[in-house]
């Protein structure tokens, strides 16, 4: 029976890959949103009012939290928004209370998005900077996920999305705080995922959002480069995989979230190192890694981190 039911899973899944199964209408869902002034927090918060969800948005910057608040009311859409820090357990805790009592209603739906990346490899990297990375990236999926997932194991009605990073899944050099943080953030989100289904929670949804490099700024300038630029037919390699456009990553991940699906990597042709990782030696992927360029696509980033810093340093001077 088991065998016929792993079959069948596989059998389904790649049928749904043509046949997309039906959506679920999430219309009066209450969706509350980290780093909702972000490039992606931003963009769902206008794909959760387009589905005709209210939407709670959390950023520890209330200037571009606004301004997304601004963009859904301009669609006709309802937002609150909040200041919060997200690192700062007390202050989840209590803007999550703050929400209840505001709303007068429970969070539906929690999209953990907000994140971070120090930008240094970590013999540069400042300790505080690795310390923060992990806060935003990993400990407050703890914090927000125990202030919003008691009310929805009550109602056993709700949804977890965690936005982690294809850097959650396998790794390159020099983001070592990054993929500390991600990788972790992967392993707390499928506990949690295996939690609700040993307790038959059936009602609460889990999805895994797991995207490549997107256009946001987050990794500014960070390239897969050939490694060898003789051969011409190398050059098309940067072109395999480009940075994603936000709206369509978005759009994906919107795609996955209303069908409940557990994991999405976006673009799929990421799924392929994943399964490389898993499969192959050590020394294989880092022979194909060499052959990429995806050895070194952080360090034009670390680069380009860096003349902004000194940049701002020149102008705050
Ligand atoms: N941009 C990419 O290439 C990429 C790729 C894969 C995954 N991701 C993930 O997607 C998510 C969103 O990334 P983005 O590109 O929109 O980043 P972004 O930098 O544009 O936005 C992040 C937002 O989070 C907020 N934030 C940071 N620390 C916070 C804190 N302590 N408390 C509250 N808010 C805080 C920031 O103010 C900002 O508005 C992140 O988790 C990121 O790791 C991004
Ligand atoms: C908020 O974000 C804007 C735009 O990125 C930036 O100019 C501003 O300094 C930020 N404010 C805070 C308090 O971080």
């Amino acid at each position: 029976m088991m065998l016929l039911d792993v079959i069948y899973f596989i059998l389904r899944n790649s049928m749904q890959i043509i046949m997309r199964p039906r959506t679920k209408p999430i219309d009066g869902e209450l969706v509350l949103i980290t780093g909702a002034g972000g490039g992606l927090g931003r963009l769902f918060a206008q794909e959760f009012t387009k589905h005709g969800a209210e939407v709670v948005l959390w950023d520890m910057n209330s200037t571009t939290n606004e301004q997304t608040a601004k963009l859904v009311s301009e669609m006709g859409g309802k937002a609150y928004t909040y200041t919060v820090d997200v690192t700062n357990r007390e202050d989840v805790y209590r803007n999550a209370d703050l929400v209840r009592k505001d709303l007068g209603r429970d969070v539906t739906i929690l999209v953990n998005n907000a994140g971070v990346v120090a930008g240094e490899s970590i013999l540069d990297c400042p300790d505080e900077l690795m310390e923060r990375t992990m806060k935003v990236n990993c400990h407050a999926l703890f914090w927000t996920v125990k202030a919003f997932l008691p009310q929805m194991k009550a109602q056993n009605h709700g949804h977890v999305v965690t936005i982690a990073s294809v850097l959650g899944l396998f790794s390159t050099a020099g983001v070592e705080d990054y993929c500390a943080s991600k990788f972790a953030a992967v392993g707390f989100h499928e506990s949690l995922a295996h939690e609700l289904l040993v307790e038959e929670v059936s009602g609460v949804k889990t999805t895994l959002v797991c995207p490549y490099i997107v256009n946001t700024g987050m990794f500014e300038g960070c390239k897969i480069r050939c490694v060898n630029r003789m051969l011409a037919f190398l050059e098309e390699v940067e072109l395999v995989l480009p940075p994603l456009e936000p709206q369509y990553c978005v759009e994906q991940a919107m795609n996955a979230i209303l069908i409940d699906q557990p994991l999405v990597c976006i673009p799929r042709l990421t799924y392929l190192p994943f399964l490389s990782r898993a499969l192959l030696p050590w020394e294989s992927n880092v022979v194909t890694y060499r052959f990429m360029g995806s050895d070194k696509c952080m360090y034009s980033f670390i680069d380009s981190k860096r003349k902004q810093a000194s940049n701002g340093a020149i102008k705050a001077a």
